[in-house]
């Protein structure tokens, strides 16, 4: 939810920046701006992607050593050049892109308006600037001390950078809320959204806390909290390369995301998973074993795709651990007055480690005493520092903003997570689990047979992309993989879809089939098969286009399917990290024969720090 980059140092910043934002895009795409610090204070900015600005300043003389940029998502104010970011102050002396919400805006706006100031963008993020610029000139203060003051009266989240013309080569940063990361390099320093834009120029970062703020220099970084007081900034290595976050040869980000997941789920299981010694290593639940067994209740808490893998993991924790799960809404979670009893585990689920409503829902059981696990994909994110104990999905940097190969790691870990308590607390056989460790290392090789059926798929999309609508159906272990298809194909093509479970589709929805229906089946061997072949039968009576997803070798159900996707077996546990992936490949292959652009739909970003 906006991507924010900045540069200080001895080299071009341009270049730098511009790299950067192409890299953070995924963060938002509706407008893009750049200010450099070239004699003057620069400000360029249009609506539209950062290739459309930088075509729209070729021939400017964009020399300079300090600048800050900006790739926007839209919250107060529709998507303009003069709602893009970056802002300038009244004076035209300071420049500052802001990725958040500031709450209390209108307030400060209206102070502001009394005072004669006059708003040249609808955006709180203007208000913010010329609210500290109004502290700077009555106080003849630094701007280091008018942010401070100021963001004492912010009510949000944010992160800001700004740039002040009087003072060229420094950046002043603070973080609420919002991603910060800052790059050390030798006498230069970079700053980002996230540590993507300066991976070919450093692997020293410094992830910045809430209620921070840094003075940066070429060759000086402070770090300050609110009440002025200097912190120690905690350097880190990064383990991240470079190739990681190219195309590497596909058309998009999300086809190789696709393409990834037999290594992305082995990545996850190595290490941990050990089928010979019949053993699964985790550090950060081990600690946590006890609370995990004794637990009243599981509560898992997401937003979207991860909310789907909370309830894969549902299914799978009170099969195998019997532990009560409930699966939460991060958003609705924490306007309740949420019921937390003692004994109580949260498990967090996101990919991004950023979003707003999950580290919110959090903090709000944090507070209420509960021990928060969180499975997380970004090392070092808000929900990775703000939970107790838990375990990355190491699926590497996801940068198609719909999620695919981190639902699949999210299901690994998931899946390890209740095999590891279900064995520490004898809730399984020691039989069952040794085969589901066996057959769990067998998973990346099975997803890879799957990724077969890619040409197929294709074909399939051509014939249905015109559909206006379509159902997807599952049940038990296979309703939230029909839930994760249809988000995949909405959010891809903009074509209507809804998931269901399927015997629940004889309830209302099926009023919606008829013969231009396409109605897809995650039908694959399991305890409910046949009770999903009926389904099919009930669908195909009233001439829905049966499509399904099926175990090899099932004629039944290729009888009564007009086309089928056809996946090796598994246990009904592990089904999901295979069934969602031809889902997957034919919302991609539906959107790009649609001509949309899959790697950035519209509406959408992919780390949604805003609530
Ligand atoms: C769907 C998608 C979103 C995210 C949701 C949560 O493809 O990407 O629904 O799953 O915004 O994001 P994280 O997992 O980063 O918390």
């Amino acid at each position: 939810m906006c991507g924010i980059v900045g540069y200080t140092g001895p080299r071009q910043a341009y270049p730098i920046i511009i790299k950067g934002l192409k890299r953070l895009e995924y963060r938002g795409y509706d407008s893009t701006g750049v200010a450099l610090q070239n004699n003057n204070l620069k400000v360029y900015k249009k609506k539209g992607k950062v290739a459309d600005l930088e075509e729209a300043i070729v021939g400017q003389d964009l020399n300079a050593h300090a600048g800050i940029g900006h790739t926007r998502w839209a919250t107060h104010g529709e998507p303009s050049d003069r709602n893009a970011h970056p802002h300038q102050s009244a004076s035209g002396n300071l420049a500052m892109i802001h990725n958040g919400i500031i709450e209390n805006y209108a307030q400060l706006k209206n102070e502001l308006i009394k005072k004669g100031y006059q708003f040249k963008s609808d955006t709180d993020t203007e208000v913010l600037l010329n609210f500290i610029e109004e502290i700077k000139i009555n106080n003849n203060c630094s701007l280091e001390e008018a942010v401070r003051i100021a963001l004492k009266r912010v009510v949000g989240a944010y992160v800001i950078l700004l740039l002040d013309k009087d003072d060229p080569q420094t950046i002043i940063a603070a973080r609420k809320g919002s991603p910060l990361v800052i790059g050390i390099g030798k006498g230069e320093h970079f700053l980002g959204s996230d540590a993507s834009p300066m991976l070919e120029y450093t692997k020293e970062v410094v992830y910045v806390n809430d209620y921070e703020l840094a003075i940066i220099r070429p060759d000086e970084l402070i770090l300050k909290n609110l009440g002025n007081e200097k912190i120690t900034p905690y350097v880190q290595k990064l383990d991240l390369e470079l190739a990681a976050i190219e195309k590497g040869g596909y058309e998009h980000f999300m086809l190789k995301e696709i393409f990834e997941q037999p290594q992305t789920i082995y990545d996850c299981l190595r290490g941990r998973l050990d089928a010979n010694a019949g053993t699964i290593t985790m550090a950060g639940i081990q600690q946590y074993a006890d609370q995990l067994i004794k637990a009243n209740r599981i509560v898992m808490i997401a937003c979207g795709t991860s909310w789907h893998a909370g309830l894969v993991a549902e299914y799978i924790f009170e099969e195998l651990c019997r532990i009560n799960v409930e699966v939460e809404y991060a958003s609705e979670f924490r306007y309740r007055n949420p019921v937390i009893n003692e004994g109580d585990v949260i498990i967090a689920i996101s990919q991004s480690g950023e979003t707003a409503d999950t580290l919110v829902a959090i903090e709000t059981a944090k507070a209420k005493g509960a021990i928060i696990l969180g499975v997380v994909n970004v090392v070092g994110s808000s929900i990775a520092r703000a939970s107790h104990g838990g375990a990355y999905t190491h699926a590497g940097p996801e940068i198609g903003v719909a999620s695919t190969k981190a639902f699949t790691a999210q299901l690994a870990v998931l899946t390890m997570m209740a095999l590891k308590i279900a064995h520490i607390k004898g809730s399984i056989s020691e039989e069952r689990y040794r085969l589901l460790l066996k057959e769990m290392e067998e998973v990346p090789e099975k997803v890879a047979i799957a990724l077969k059926q890619n040409d197929h798929i294709k074909q399939l999309a051509d014939k249905y992309k015109d559909a206006r609508d379509f159902l997807y159906l599952g049940r038990g272990y296979n309703f939230p993989v029909a839930l994760e298809g249809a988000l995949k194909l909405k959010e891809i093509s903009y074509i209507h879809a809804e998931g269901y479970p399927a015997a629940e589709m004889k309830h209302g929805p099926i009023a919606l089939v008829d013969e231009n229906l396409p109605v897809v089946f995650v039908a694959t061997k399991d305890a409910y098969h046949e009770k999903v072949v009926s389904n099919m039968q009930e669908i195909k009576a009233r001439k829905g286009k049966v499509i399904s997803v099926i175990t090899e070798g099932d004629t039944t159900s290729t009888e009564l399917s007009l086309d089928t996707m056809v996946i090796p077996e598994t246990d009904e546990i592990l089904a999901p990290m295979i069934n969602v992936v031809p889902l997957q490949l034919l919302a991609y292959y539906i959107g790009v024969a649609k001509g949309l652009d899959v790697d950035k739909p519209r509406n959408l970003a992919k780390s949604v720090t805003v609530e």
